[in-house]
């Protein structure tokens, strides 16, 4: 199997919400590396390879203390930084073995918790992605997670690609057979894409006749420094505006983790009402985008393809490759493709 490109282990992943790490170690697996994610009480987040150097029983079956996280067997304790500070048992006179855990970075974002695998950067918030960085906090805010039998290169296309909607998602997102010309201009810098689409303010589906209005910005966003993610962002005439994010995860290379949210901004619904029906019917869609990606990766495999044909409607594909697979064409700065949508 084809290793992962190493640009991805200088990105920043979703691994869970920052409420489910709390007294007990967390195991998580990102990129085919298994880790344990813990509070620790002194300094916060920390996260390290899911293996105790003494006899390689999984760090996350342990407890954490006031030293750090201590390991179930036999009790050696480790600090953030990785060094064990601590090995019961032992004489004072006798020297404890020097022994160190591999360590990712992490950080806590809008409630997430975010793992780069490489460590040797900063660990900063402000190395995210502008468009992640500027979530309103105070918003209406729904998170969501699942486990898909997917590659996350194919989850993140099908998420940022508006072309599958009339089939996959006929009625819910779009309905009808008629197409209107729509204007995509895709800026791409420093690994970062951008695409804006003008000429549909309005759409045909359920989703937008229930629960929107006349759009002012329609825009998809994508960005290297957090791979794995992607977002559409719909600014509307009314003042309000709706963030769809999604942060895909790879486990390995046939499953992958997916982290949903939704941020509304200066909506009049109560959040019930959001909350029971806007967010019900975008997880209809959700459950119908993993099954047409998990049956992509089956047929994949089952045919030995990955390389697929493309036209100029194929918007995202180039940067995504940049990163995830490092064979894709240089992506222009500026690209404006009309279509038909
Ligand atoms: S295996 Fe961890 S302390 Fe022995
Ligand atoms: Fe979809």
């Amino acid at each position: 199997m084809t290793p992962w490109n190493p640009a991805l282990m200088r990105s920043w992943f979703v691994v869970a919400r920052s409420r489910q790490i709390g007294n007990k170690p967390f195991a998580v697996t990102l990129l085919d590396r298994p880790l344990v994610i813990a509070r620790d009480r002194q300094s916060g987040l920390m996260a390290l390879d899911d293996c105790c150097p003494h006899r390689h029983v999984p760090l996350s079956l342990g407890r954490m203390t006031d030293e750090g996280l201590q390991c179930a067997y036999h009790g050696w304790t480790f600090g953030s930084d990785g060094r064990c500070v601590s090995v019961p048992g032992l004489m004072p006179s006798a020297c404890s073995p020097f022994a160190q855990v591999g360590t990712v970075g992490v950080m806590e974002h809008d409630g997430l918790v975010w793992v780069k695998l490489d460590d040797r950067q900063s660990t900063q918030d402000g190395t995210l992605p502008a468009f992640l960085q500027r979530l309103p906090p105070s918003g209406l805010r729904f998170v969501w997670q699942s486990t898909w039998r997917a590659r996350a290169v194919d989850a993140l296309e099908n998420f940022l690609d508006a072309q599958h909607t009339h089939f996959v998602h006929a009625g819910l997102v779009r309905s009808g057979q008629r197409r209107n010309v729509v204007e995509a201009t895709v800026t791409t810098s420093q690994g970062s894409l951008q695409v804006d689409y003008r000429g549909q303010p309005t759409q045909s589906g359920w989703l937008y006749r229930l629960f929107e209005s006349p759009r002012e910005v329609e825009r998809a966003h994508f960005c290297s420094r957090a791979a794995g993610t992607a977002q559409l962002e719909y600014r509307y005439q009314d003042g309000s505006a709706l963030y769809f994010t999604l942060h895909f995860s790879p486990i390995d290379k046939t499953h992958v983790r997916v982290h949903g949210t939704l941020h509304v901004e200066n909506r009049w619904a109560p959040s019930w009402a959001l909350r029971l029906i806007a967010w019900l019917f975008l997880r209809r869609v959700l459950v119908q985008d993993q099954a047409i990606v998990e049956a992509q990766r089956e047929n994949k495999e089952r045919f030995g393809r990955n390389e697929g044909l493309s036209t100029e409607l194929d918007l995202v594909k180039p940067a995504l490759d940049e990163i995830w697979v490092s064979s894709g064409s240089p992506c222009s700065e500026l690209s404006i493709v009309r279509m038909l949508v």
